[in-house]
């Protein structure tokens, strides 16, 4: 008897337990929910090392960047990769032409764009480059799952190839041309690069039996493939003739890759190799799901076919998610002109961020690249825009709050409720009131357009509200109030406690796309490290009848200009350098 009771205390105990355990169950997988639905994984395509990097492939990089700066300031677990490119016929050719072994070729000019990241703050979390080991680890067992799942099989392919887009092509994607010496020879339609007949034994994948896979991937996730256009394009595309494709080349064509698994003979196409590199970054073939689950690839609208139709018919064949996003960004031009070794008008994107700022150059290539159509590059785009946008009206107003004339205690003022009511009536105007509105509203704003990789639009939302920040500290011209008069006093205080709500709202937003000045900018008003993410925003919090933490805290140290005006010296300058031959891109 006494064992029973004693076992009904135990269950009692048990069951007295069972809420809790069950709760601490549920907390568990909440946390675990948490944690997975706040990680973010974002790539960059890995850049070919035949040449040396462009504007393009700073623009791919920058994106990128923004969107991981973006997200670990929403607190997210965030992991950004990028690297290069480094097997295929392209570069054997180039290897071969500089007279390096391939290797060395490779590091030589991996480096340098692994230097002009670097120099660009581009904050990767993983540099990978397709000759590590740990990408032939994963390369292969990919090949095998294929193969095992007998998704390919030998076949042999007869059409064209181009080199230097390292793909196949059929008659109808090919054109009539001339070359240089004016011999006839073909062209691929859409690159306008030569295409050679081949005919070889190849390993084929079954790609044209994913074609209604594919079509209900885009057709179940409308916003897979961004901008929309280029959705459009992947689905006329799919409706287009989808052979299967080829898989490999001879290893006596092409030796500077990886061999086919179980036959020497046979060496992995260059863009199954390449794609695998997200997988790999991502852990692949060990543990990979935390970040394969949230991938998100940026890419340029040139390498779209092999993004959207390619890579998914490969994962699904593996069996693998397929990535959430596919950011699509079109291409640069140099005044009207495709870039173009031949032409010489290859921009230098190390040289442009020593003649404008690393800011500078991040600033102009987001605020003036448009995703869905081609943009112009020239030195005094790059110029005007920065004078206007970042000089004179950020820094302008910047100054202007913070000029000791104005503040000559050096504080964050404090914010006076009379003089700027929530109910009008006190020395506010109308338009103020509107402006409080837009800043208020401007971190969704922000937000909305970060997510879509609508760069420009949040910028252009960030400035029309710098403007009108502007607009207000000059209609009320705050330095003409009588400092000894108290209302007035309290009135010049709320006009600069405002102005600099407005700018650390600005300096906020705008940290992943000029890091450097939003910290200057966010130093100078006195903002710590852990008051700089999205959840601190909390755009004027007195107005709303809470407490500030700014009011009456000291500023920050003047470090001076926060960004200096750009005059023809500095392009001049820089000029001579930009010669045809130290532009050796693509
Ligand atoms: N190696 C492949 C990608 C493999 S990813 C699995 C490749 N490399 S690339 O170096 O040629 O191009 C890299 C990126 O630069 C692409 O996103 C491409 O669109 C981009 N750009 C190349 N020229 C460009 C412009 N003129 N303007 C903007 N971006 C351009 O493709």
């Amino acid at each position: 008897m006494r064992h029973f009771i004693g076992l009904r205390r135990e269950h009692r105990q048990l069951l007295s337990l069972l809420p809790a355990l069950f709760k601490h169950a549920l907390r568990r997988r909440s946390t675990q929910l948490c944690r997975d639905d706040r990680s973010y994984y974002i790539t960059t395509p890995i850049f070919y090392v035949n040449a040396s990097p462009h504007l393009g492939h700073l623009y791919s990089a920058v994106i990128a960047d923004c969107l991981h700066r973006y997200k670990l300031l929403q607190g997210f677990k965030s992991q950004f990769a990028t690297g290069t490119d480094e097997h295929g016929l392209k570069i054997q050719q180039a290897a071969e032409a500089a007279g390096k072994d391939p290797l060395t070729f490779c590091t030589d000019v991996s480096e340098r764009f692994r230097h002009l990241f670097s120099s660009c703050n581009i904050s990767y979390t993983d540099y990978i480059r397709t000759t590590q080991q740990r990408h032939r680890q994963a390369v292969e067992h990919f090949w095998s799952v294929l193969w095992n799942k007998g998704l390919i099989y030998k076949g042999s392919y007869e059409g064209w190839y181009s080199t230097q887009d390292e793909s196949f092509l059929t008659p109808l994607q090919v054109s009539d041309a001339l070359d240089s010496s004016g011999k006839e020879i073909k062209v691929s339609l859409e690159s306008g690069h030569k295409v050679e007949w081949m005919k070889e034994e190849n390993y084929m994948f079954r790609l044209s039996a994913f074609r209604s896979q594919l079509l209900d991937w885009l057709r179940g996730n409308p916003h897979a493939v961004q901008p929309e256009r280029f959705q459009q394009a992947v689905l006329q595309l799919l409706q287009e003739d989808l052979p299967d494709l080829s898989v490999s080349r001879q290893r006596n064509r092409l030796q500077w890759g990886i061999p086919v698994p179980g036959d020497p003979e046979q060496t992995i196409y260059v863009w199954l190799d390449a794609l695998v590199n997200y997988l790999t970054v991502a852990g692949y073939p060990h543990e990979h799901d935390q970040w394969w689950r949230v991938a998100h690839h940026v890419i340029g609208k040139d390498i779209l076919k092999f993004h959207a139709v390619y890579w998914p018919a490969f994962l699904l064949g593996a069996g693998l998610p397929l990535p959430k996003t596919i950011y699509v960004h079109s291409h640069w031009t140099v005044e009207g002109k495709k870039m173009s070794k031949s032409v010489g008008n290859v921009v230098d994107p190390l040289e442009c961020s020593q003649m404008f700022t690393t800011d500078g150059m991040r600033y102009f290539l987001l605020r003036q690249g448009v995703p869905d159509s081609d943009c112009d590059y020239t030195d005094n785009k790059v110029m005007k825009l920065l004078n206007a946008e970042l000089a004179d009206s950020l820094g302008g107003l910047l100054n202007r709050c913070t000029a000791p004339a104005l503040n000559p205690a050096q504080v964050y003022p404090c914010f006076c409720p009379q003089s700027f009511p929530r109910e009008q009536g006190g020395r506010a105007v109308e338009e103020d009131y509107h402006m409080l509105e837009a800043v208020k509203s401007l971190p969704a704003v922000v937000e909305k357009h970060y997510e879509s990789m609508h760069m420009y639009k949040a910028l252009e939302a960030i400035s029309a509200c710098v403007r009108q920040t502007n607009g207000f500290v000059q209609r009320h011209t705050p330095w003409k109030l009588d400092q000894r008069d108290s209302k007035d006093k309290r009135w010049q205080d709320t006009i600069v406690h405002v102005s600099l709500e407005c700018l650390r709202i600005y300096g906020t937003l705008l940290q992943p796309i000029i890091p450097e000045t939003s910290n200057k900018l966010l130093s100078r008003l006195g903002v710590q490290p852990e008051e700089r993410s999205w959840a601190a925003l909390n755009f004027l919090s007195r107005y709303q009848g809470l407490d500030c933490p700014f009011e009456g805290r000291a500023l920050g140290v003047d470090s001076g200009v926060l960004f200096t005006r750009l005059g023809t010296q500095n392009v001049d300058k820089e000029k001579p350098k930009k010669t045809k031959k130290s532009a050796n891109s693509k």
